[in-house]
């Protein structure tokens, strides 16, 4: 049944609240300034409006109450103790335009958290601009578009094995990419034959999703990046399953050029209701110079804001404010080993 809102409820001549005397003289206001309508507030008790909240409150999903259910390649527990800190007032209530001279701890948060994927996944820089796992996937297409184009020639075309996940070939159809489809084998694994066959130079890059859309890890991704590379293609790895091999397997170190990283599948962000989501995309210094402006840069013990990147594709997300609520609680999972396996089979993974 639908709820009713606090307008619904209104009832004329209720009142929440009771003020005291005034124990000042009451002042004129300038008539300038004062309304001609009375405001269309909802009128309801006190009680009546508390009941109403905690009602909402209490149809929320939680950890309580069961697993977060999205990222659902990867399930995962969320620790309570990542709600609390994304709750501490310093992040939860940094305002999304605040100066940045006046934010170094968000900025020292947000400094080490790329630090720390870079080294779980073994690249050389990480973007925490993107606000989703497909955004990231935009985000990384357009750095190969920009590196191809530098070399005098962006390509044409995308090579997604079918196993891939499906805002692959939407990501690259939105960069102005043609989509070819690499064949699977018959263990659901990318087929190298196929491969090499549809590698040629006006390919741009292999997108491939891995651990793949039926949950395989891509055991042939060494030699399939070998083939990409050989023809100067770049290998784009969708990371939205790292949940799978963080710990295992770090991609910078399997021949992957850059990837994207759904946060609330692998760590304990939240997803479902539409966010705050975060897609950092994570790469090999030959994409750096590309990557999405400001660039956040470590200047001594601070972090620092760097808008002089002349080769930058531009801004993909205008603020940094869903990072409020995810690098805080991201920040605690890497501390507590996030390269390690036990980390993986504590979230459930075998
Ligand atoms: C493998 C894979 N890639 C990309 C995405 C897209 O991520 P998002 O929904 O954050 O845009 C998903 C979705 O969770 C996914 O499972």
């Amino acid at each position: 049944m639908p709820e009713k809102t606090l307008f619904e409820k209104s009832r004329p001549g209720r009142l929440g609240a009771s003020n005291p005397t005034p124990d000042v003289p009451s002042a004129d206001l300038p008539t300038d300034v004062l309304r001609a309508d009375a405001a269309e507030l909802p009128e309801m008790s006190e009680v009546d409006v508390i009941r109403h909240y905690t009602h909402l409150s209490r149809m929320n999903f939680g950890i309580d109450l069961g697993m977060y259910p999205l990222g659902s390649c990867t399930m995962k527990f969320n620790p309570r103790i990542n709600e609390t800190v994304a709750r501490l007032p310093g992040f939860a209530r940094l305002h999304p335009q605040s100066p940045r001279d006046l934010m170094p701890g968000a900025r020292r948060l947000m400094g080490e958290l790329a630090e720390y994927l870079a080294e779980i996944t073994g690249f050389d820089a990480v973007t925490l601009q993107p606000a989703a796992g497909a955004q990231g996937e935009m985000t990384g297409l357009m750095l190969i578009r920009a590196y191809h184009t530098a070399n005098g020639n962006p390509r044409k075309k995308v090579l997604i094995p079918e196993t891939a996940h499906g805002t692959n070939p939407a990501s690259s159809t939105l960069c102005d990419y043609t989509v070819e489809t690499v064949r699977g084998n018959a263990h659901g694994l990318l087929d190298p034959h196929d491969l090499e066959a549809k590698m040629d130079e006006d390919v741009a890059a292999l997108m491939i999703t891995n651990p793949n859309t039926l949950g395989l890890f891509e055991r042939e991704i060494a030699r399939a990046a070998e083939i990409v590379h050989a023809k100067g293609g770049l290998v784009y790895m969708d990371g939205a399953n790292l949940n799978a091999i963080m710990g295992y397997a770090k991609p910078g170190q399997f021949g992957a050029d850059v990837m994207h990283i759904n946060l609330h599948k692998t760590f304990t962000t939240p997803h479902g209701g539409g966010g705050p989501g975060a897609g950092p995309v994570a790469a090999k210094k030959i994409l750096e110079p590309f990557f999405p402006r400001p660039v956040l840069v470590k200047r001594g013990e601070d972090y620092a804001f760097d808008d002089d990147r002349p080769r930058s594709i531009g801004k993909v997300h205008g603020f940094f404010r869903q990072l409020r609520h995810v690098c805080p609680r991201l920040h605690v999972y890497p501390r507590d080993g996030a390269g390690r396996p036990e980390t993986r089979q504590r979230a459930g993974g075998s």
